[in-house]
């Protein structure tokens, strides 16, 4: 609904709303904790406009049929690229296919094409603007494949944890941001001696914020955080949870000066669908099946499982298991289902027994893929994803610090066959 305070604005592509979250107008903002008055928690939602029916017509094959033609025709000009966790209907048609880690090192590779057409969701987009050429365009079929994850931290409330972590705490604090986030929080980052990090090198990530401040502000997925911070050995009463909705986070001066790590309250809604209990079901049915799940899986789910790691290590960890291996894969979906077709002589599903979808990553389907293509070929950028010039020039630091601190295969963040590695 719309509150008084709500501008809006098109962008050419489709509408961009700006909303005040408190319900107040912008020039009004709130009070933070040091009496500071704010702008207002304004934050961006991106719309997309429905595309001509025409494309609604067609049939699946007839589309596939001309995305292939729109691909030959764009040539070296175009580069797709999917995330693992797109649909198959869509990812076939990726030149590259990868995780947030791997995207975003492709993404900097391209200097030669013109033209990204990401199908993942608008943060990756993000990242690939600020890692490619300015002469690149990276386009996002469908405007409303965002992430909520990602809307968990917003550039204010991040501004106003930084103010109540200075003012309380007589330490240095880095903050660390995983790669889902806006590039705001990315440039906040960059530009407070701080990185990005992805599921894939979390561990070296945090590694790197300690030798360089006493503690880390962590964002905005608190899962992976406390699932990685756990694994390098430090205890959970060393991390406290800093809330953005409450005044302080809810933290006392003294929670907030003891803590090393500092979660932020943000999580994966498709992870979070993940269970204790799923885990106990699998382990009561079937002792030989593996739990394999994602680090954005809670911490109880992760103590649970056989082992956690990102998405490319999931995808080799089932790849490099013996014919006749047990899985319940704690993750999205179409991985799931993707690696129970490729590799049909071990037995893969789901942990949960329900459909853990990202639907936000399903909004992009082929008929937005084809639109975007189509519109290329006539001389048309449509939904072109831009970060802003000042933005992209720290964000590009935070994001260069992850890009140098990766090791040359996905590592587990929890192994039970491994032992569990030494304290710091
Ligand atoms: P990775 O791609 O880093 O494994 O993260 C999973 C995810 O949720 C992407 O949005
Ligand atoms: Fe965001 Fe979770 Fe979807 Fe990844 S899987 S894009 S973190 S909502």
């Amino acid at each position: 609904m719309r509150e008084s305070g709500d501008r809006h604005r098109a962008n050419g592509n489709g509408w961009r709303q700006w909303y005040n979250r408190t319900g107040l107008p912008a020039d009004v903002g709130r009070l933070n904790r040091c009496g500071r008055r704010t702008r207002g928690v304004e934050r961006t939602v991106l719309f997309q406009p429905p595309i001509p029916t025409t494309y609604s017509g067609l049939s699946d094959d007839e589309v596939a049929t001309a995305i292939v033609a729109r691909k030959q025709a764009l040539g070296g000009r175009l580069v797709i690229l999917g995330h693992h966790y797109q649909q198959d209907e869509v990812i076939q048609f990726a030149d590259f296919t990868g995780d947030s880690l791997k995207l975003s090192q492709i993404g900097a590779r391209q200097r030669e094409a013109e033209f990204i057409v990401f199908c993942g969701v608008h943060f990756m987009a993000e990242s690939a603007d600020i890692l490619s050429g300015d002469e690149v365009s990276v386009i996002l079929p469908d405007l409303s494949a965002g992430c909520s994850m990602a809307d968990m931290a917003e550039l204010e409330q991040l501004e106003d944890a930084w103010e109540f972590l200075e003012h309380e705490c007589q330490a240095t604090v880095i903050p660390i941001t995983y790669v889902n986030s806006a590039a705001s929080i990315k440039a906040f980052c960059g530009g407070h001696g701080g990185a990005c990090c992805t599921s894939s090198n979390a561990r070296a990530m945090l590694e790197w914020a300690l030798d360089r401040g006493e503690k880390v502000i962590f964002l905005p997925d608190q899962h992976l955080g406390r699932n990685t911070a756990y694994a390098m050995g430090i205890g959970l009463d060393e991390m406290v949870l800093y809330d953005p909705a409450l005044a302080s986070g809810g933290l006392s001066p003294q929670q907030a000066g003891d803590a090393k790590i500092i979660l932020w309250k943000g999580h994966c809604s498709v992870h979070g669908l993940f269970t204790a209990a799923q885990c106990d079901e699998i382990r009561e049915s079937d002792a030989d099946c593996k739990v394999l799940v994602h680090p954005e899986c809670s911490w109880e789910v992760v103590q649970k499982a056989d082992l956690a790691g990102s998405t490319e290590f999931i995808i080799q960890a089932v790849g490099s298991a013996a014919p006749g291996s047990k899985w319940a894969i704690g993750t999205e979906i179409h991985l799931v289902n993707r690696l129970a077709a490729r590799h049909p002589q071990q037995s893969i599903r789901s942990l949960a027994g329900i459909q853990c979808l990202c639907t936000t990553m399903y909004r992009i389907d082929t008929r937005h893929l084809l639109w975007v293509l189509d519109e290329l070929a006539a001389g048309r950028i449509v939904n072109r994803i831009q970060v802003d010039g000042e933005t992209k020039r720290q964000a590009v630091i935070a994001l260069e610090r992850m890009l140098a601190n990766v090791a040359p295969h996905p590592v587990a963040i929890k192994s039970r066959f491994a032992p569990r590695p030494l304290e710091r």
